[in-house]
């Protein structure tokens, strides 16, 4: 019947406490995991400070950034950039440019711009800055959805705590936090992160545990995503699962695991009593 019904965009801001909890490794291979599943990708690089999601996904010529944009100077198609099949919205490098800027830049204009990516896409990953700063405002304030990002350590979890209770307040929903770099090593391990986020954010649980993987690194050396450096590796597999649980194919595994207990206690409370 009558055309297909386009579903609406999503936006989602790839949030952390601090720095180098591999927020733009995933922002990066989290698209094009989601660009494999058939979905139009966009990913906005809003860490205006760091500014290196073009170097992972191997865009080396910029012709317009994201800040040319936000200044007013350029249309937001002029600033996309194609590889691996998915959109990159690159910005610019130099430090005094980011300064100006972002002590112009209004939030009304944002907000105009990143509705205008919106319009053509059906994922916005904003890549976004670690903290609760001015540009993490911004970026939590334009998705609807965040993505926080931790490691497994103790001062991660708490920078990472402080973020999700300000994307709650900032009206952003949080399915549930990536623990990136997991592992038998870890110093928090993954039942100890989900007790406590169950004591303090009572509905969020672990959404994906993306693990401590050689080969991530050895991609970036290379200039390549891990997921298509190596598709079939640790980290590789846990971020396409991950795009799997974000467009609905499949369930986060703590709902998965509750789901397995119950059917087994179901089992046993059949067997024991004669009851269905
Ligand atoms: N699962 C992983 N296993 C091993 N190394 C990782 C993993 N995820 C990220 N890294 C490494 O951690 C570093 C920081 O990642 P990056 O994505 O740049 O963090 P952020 O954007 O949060 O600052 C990079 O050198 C990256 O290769
Ligand atoms: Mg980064």
């Amino acid at each position: 019947m009558g055309a297909r019904v386009r579903r609406k965009p999503r936006s989602i801001s790839i949030t952390s406490g601090k720095g180098g909890t591999g927020k733009t490794t995933l922002s990066a291979n989290l698209g094009i995991a989601l660009a494999t599943l058939g979905k139009r990708v966009t990913i906005l690089d809003a860490d205006l400070a760091m500014a290196n999601l073009a170097l992972i996904m191997g865009i080396h010529q910029i012709r317009t950034s994201f800040l040319d944009v936000l200044k007013g100077k350029a249309k937001v198609e002029d600033a996309i950039h194609e590889n691996y099949g998915v959109r990159v919205i690159p910005t610019g490098f130099r430090f005094e440019e980011v300064q100006e800027t972002l002590s112009g830049v209004d939030h009304a204009r944002v907000r105009r711009v990143v509705e205008e990516i919106l319009g053509d896409t059906d994922f916005l990953l904003i890549d976004a800055p670690a903290g609760i700063q001015d540009a993490t405002l911004f970026s939590i304030a334009s998705a609807r959805e965040m993505l926080p990002v931790c490691n497994p350590t103790y001062t991660s979890l708490v920078d990472v705590y402080k973020v999700i209770r300000f994307a709650n307040v900032m009206g952003a929903w949080t399915r549930g936090l990536v623990v990136n770099r997991a592992g038998k090593r870890a110093e928090v391990p993954a039942d100890e992160i989900e007790d406590f986020l169950k004591r303090t954010l009572e509905r969020m649980g672990v959404i994906a545990q993306i693990p401590e993987d050689p080969k991530v690194q050895e991609a970036e050396l290379e200039g390549v995503p891990v997921v298509v450096y190596d598709p079939d590796c640790s980290a590789s597999a846990a971020i396409h699962e991950l795009a799997e649980v974000i467009v609905g194919k499949a369930e986060p595994s703590y709902l998965r695991e509750t789901k397995a207990v119950k059917e087994t206690t179901d089992r046993l409370v059949r067997v024991l009593t004669g009851r269905t």
